[in-house]
């Protein structure tokens, strides 16, 4: 999980990319599947789990927390849970590695238990805000002491009973939205958390699934997710989509480099999470749905992607909780469009494993593409099809999404791309670069 010498990878340039592949499982609910099994009385299985560090890391979590799991020879995870309120005190320090969703929900369940648990990270991780969380789960009787700033490394004495509050989410985040919930799945009484803004919808799908009692309210001006404490959570078998992030570099990268033509396989279209399909259908890009189908409770289709035309847009604001981790591969997309393309009202970029307008912003400006930075986006010029001059190294900053978004732009670009350091993408996406030189039929031999 320590990422030591950097792995810079010079990206080879104008192959079309053709064939199939498979995405990898969803990370936000792998992170889950894992986490709410671990609260069952019982065994649960979960087939097509994310096996990539960010997951591995929940799933040490919750073993240093007193679950059984494992991983079968025939790649399906058995773990068998502690309970809900059974969690044990771990006997080191909980090591979240990159991972900020596996900080941030923990951080709720740790909090109604009677346990203290110190979290640590990497220095993206160690420069996340967490204030967000220790707001309302302080609210419920936590006492969280975090470094300056409310960030990591930090402690949470949880506290058991813990006292229920309703708690209205002042950034649209489904992370903070995750961490009450599971605060208050030990927490007598009802929890309740207004969001404003719906953000994805996994805990309480997967909530329900595992038989906790939560409603959802939906008026015109806000969601509210209604859970009722100490429920008892029943095993599950589950089977994980693939992830729609991950799937969003296909998306683009077929659309931008000419002559592609690919089915991207098993892509989870929960409404929560398609806002890049819907921008990029808005750019012209040619995406058709093969096979629709549910997969453990959400939506799921095959995707065939063409190479085409793509036209600038505005970015509806409201689009960016459902694409919130696409920007940075929405932005390569827009330096290809015709036009110029303005996505804004995504403050929440700023918080990420990096600061993607920023990072994204000296990228493609190293990378000789036109921009004008805002606090909350990025306007960008394309060149209409084009490739971008390219010839220059990226600074990715220990950002996977970062480092395969300028993968994807430099497989159209004039002179190499190269991005300084490509260990982190095995946080969420271990099998990138596998796929990529199947897609472009790239051998050892030939990328040498
Ligand atoms: C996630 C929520 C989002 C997203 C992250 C995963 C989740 O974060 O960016 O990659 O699994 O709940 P925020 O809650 O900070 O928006």
């Amino acid at each position: 999980m320590a990422h030591t010498a950097p792995q810079p990878f010079a990206v080879p340039a104008e192959r079309a990319l053709t064939g199939a592949l498979t995405v990898p499982g969803d990370k936000s609910i792998s992170h889950r599947a894992l986490m709410f099994a671990s609260l069952a009385v019982g065994e649960s299985r979960i087939s097509g789990l994310l096996e990539g560090e960010d997951v591995l890391a929940t799933a040490a979590a919750m073993r240093a927390m007193g679950a059984h799991i494992e991983r079968g020879a025939d790649d399906i995870w058995r773990v068998n849970g502690v309970g809900v309120g059974g969690l044990r005190q771990p006997d080191t320090a909980l090591e979240m590695g990159n991972s900020g969703t596996s900080t941030r929900l923990l951080m709720g369940l740790v909090a109604s238990h009677p346990i203290t648990v110190t979290f640590t990270g990497d220095a993206s991780l160690s420069g996340r805000p967490m204030g967000r969380v220790i707001e309302p789960l302080s609210q419920m009787g936590a006492d969280i002491t975090a470094s300056p700033g409310g960030r990591l490394p930090l402690m949470v004495r949880g506290i058991c009973p813990a006292v229920p509050i309703t708690y209205t989410l002042p950034v649209a985040s489904a992370q903070v939205k995750s961490a009450v919930l599971l605060a208050g799945l030990n927490t007598p009484g009802i929890t309740r958390v207004v969001e404003p803004v719906a953000t994805r919808d996994h805990s309480e799908r997967m909530l329900r699934g595992f038989g906790a009692d939560l409603t959802v309210e939906e008026t015109s001006e806000c969601r509210v997710i209604s859970l009722v404490g100490e429920p008892e959570l029943k095993p599950q078998d589950i089977t994980v989509p693939g992830d729609p992030s991950s799937a969003g570099f296909w998306l683009v990268a077929a659309s931008i480099v000419p002559g592609s033509d690919i089915v991207v396989r098993n892509v989870g279209l929960n409404p929560t999470r398609i806002g890049l399909i819907t921008a990029l259908r808005m750019m012209g890009a040619d995406i058709a749905e093969l096979d629709p189908r549910t997969v453990g409770g959400e939506p799921v289709a095959d995707l065939r992607v063409r190479h085409a035309a793509l036209t600038a847009i505005d970015v509806p604001a409201n689009l960016a909780p459902s694409m919130i981790d696409e920007y940075p591969v929405l932005f390569v997309a827009a330096a290809f469009a015709t036009g110029r393309t303005t996505a804004r009202g995504a403050h929440e970029l700023r918080v990420k494993e990096s600061d993607r307008i920023a990072t994204m912003a000296a990228a493609l400006g190293a990378c000789g593409v036109a921009y004008e930075e805002h606090e909350d986006g990025l306007a960008i010029t394309g060149t209409g099809g084009g490739p971008i001059p390219g010839g220059a190294t990226i600074a990715s900053k220990l950002d996977h999404r970062i480092a395969m978004s300028m993968v994807v732009a430099g497989l159209h670009a004039a002179a190499t791309i190269t991005i300084d350091d490509i260990a982190p993408v095995a946080t969420s996406y271990p099998a990138f670069f596998q796929t990529l030189a199947s897609l472009t039929q790239i051998t050892e031999e030939t990328h040498a």
